[in-house]
């Protein structure tokens, strides 16, 4: 079994990771009681047992509900320093993640709590675990370009503390263009700039993702290949895609792992890289993300393992030197 110790051991960076959706049923209890909210499951089995999700909305409703036990900094650091322990097990060096200040402030948890606990959970990360990473503000898509106006004010405060701004939540009829005026005002910024596309919206989505907010990367994506030029066009490019496959099977966007598509992403010549997406709902971490793959998939071997590990480090946002260094 040479190929999965290959896929556990090889150093990779995670780039599609929401800290929320790290966040285990076992710990969502332990908050819910130190903090005195109220669940809408009567144990960690019942809450466990509605993880069966059948289109993103499905899972994004649970998702939302089990972030509302949420409420100190040291909530926010304890999600997350558990995220960089899970993450050092699997060989991630590198993590780039994604966190919904809007799913919390609109609950009155100050800003501050939320970047303050993230951000201390990632400075023990890199003195204890040897784990670099980075953090990036998502916009909720299902929330108006003004509400992103006013997060964005509420945010730059602590601007040194994130890299970049993300696009999530529900996709359909919530176009990326949506959100142009205050992607521009990001780029502005020094801000890199991802989208979610193409998950459950349509190719479309992937292009206006690239023309009106000039992404640098597009998180899942995998639907680009119902559109050949597109996918031209992205391996021409080289835009990465962050492709995350247990989530997409959970979410029905594929029947199964051996139906997805990222070989085929690989095959067209895209900087294709695997990640976890939501781990505590999805069935794994990044690693299982592979190993099910990889399992399913009797086209992908040692070749294409180190393929995605090395798009993983040329997908990420840390400087040309760093990369170079790492090689
Ligand atoms: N898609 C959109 N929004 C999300 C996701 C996702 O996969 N995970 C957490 N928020
Ligand atoms: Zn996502």
């Amino acid at each position: 079994q040479q190929l999965p110790a290959l896929l556990r051991t090889m150093p990779k960076a995670e780039l599609h990771l929401h800290i929320e959706g790290s966040l285990e049923p076992e710990l969502i209890f332990r908050l819910a009681a130190r903090n005195g909210v109220a669940l809408p499951y009567a144990s960690v089995e019942a809450l466990r047992a509605a993880y069966a999700f059948t289109d993103l909305q499905s899972f994004l409703d649970i998702y939302y509900a089990g972030a509302s036990v949420l409420i100190e900094e040291t909530d926010f650091f304890e999600m997350t320093w558990a995220y960089f322990q899970r993450a050092a097990a699997d060989n991630v060096v590198h993590a780039e993640i994604f966190f919904d200040p809007q799913t919390h402030t609109a609950r009155g948890v100050p800003m501050e709590k939320v970047i303050l606990g993230l951000h201390h959970a990632a400075e023990r990360a890199h003195q204890e675990l040897r784990i670099s990473s980075r953090l990036i503000l998502c916009f909720l898509r299902h929330l108006s370009e003004d509400e992103a106006f006013a997060t964005l004010e509420g945010a730059l405060p602590y601007r040194r503390h994130f890299i970049g701004v993300g696009l999530d939540s529900s996709e359909r009829g919530h176009p990326p263009e949506k959100f142009s005026r205050v992607f521009a005002r990001c780029r502005e910024l020094g801000l890199e700039v991802v989208a979610h596309a193409g998950e459950e919206g349509p190719p479309a989505y992937i292009r206006t993702a690239l023309d009106d907010l000039q992404v640098r990367r597009i998180d899942h994506g995998v639907r680009c290949t119902e559109d050949p030029t597109l996918v031209e066009r992205l391996a021409r490019e080289r835009v990465p895609l962050t492709v995350c496959p247990l989530s997409n099977v959970k979410l029905c966007v594929f029947p199964n792992l051996a139906h997805h598509n990222l070989p085929a992403l690989l095959d067209a010549g895209l900087c294709v890289t695997v990640n976890s997406d939501d781990p505590a709902y999805f069935g794994g971490y990044v690693n299982q993300n592979y190993l099910e793959l990889f399992a399913a998939q009797p086209g992908l071997g040692a070749r294409e393992a180190w393929q995605l590990a090395a798009n993983s480090f040329e997908a990420s946002f840390v400087a040309d030197a760093t990369k170079a260094a790492w090689r």
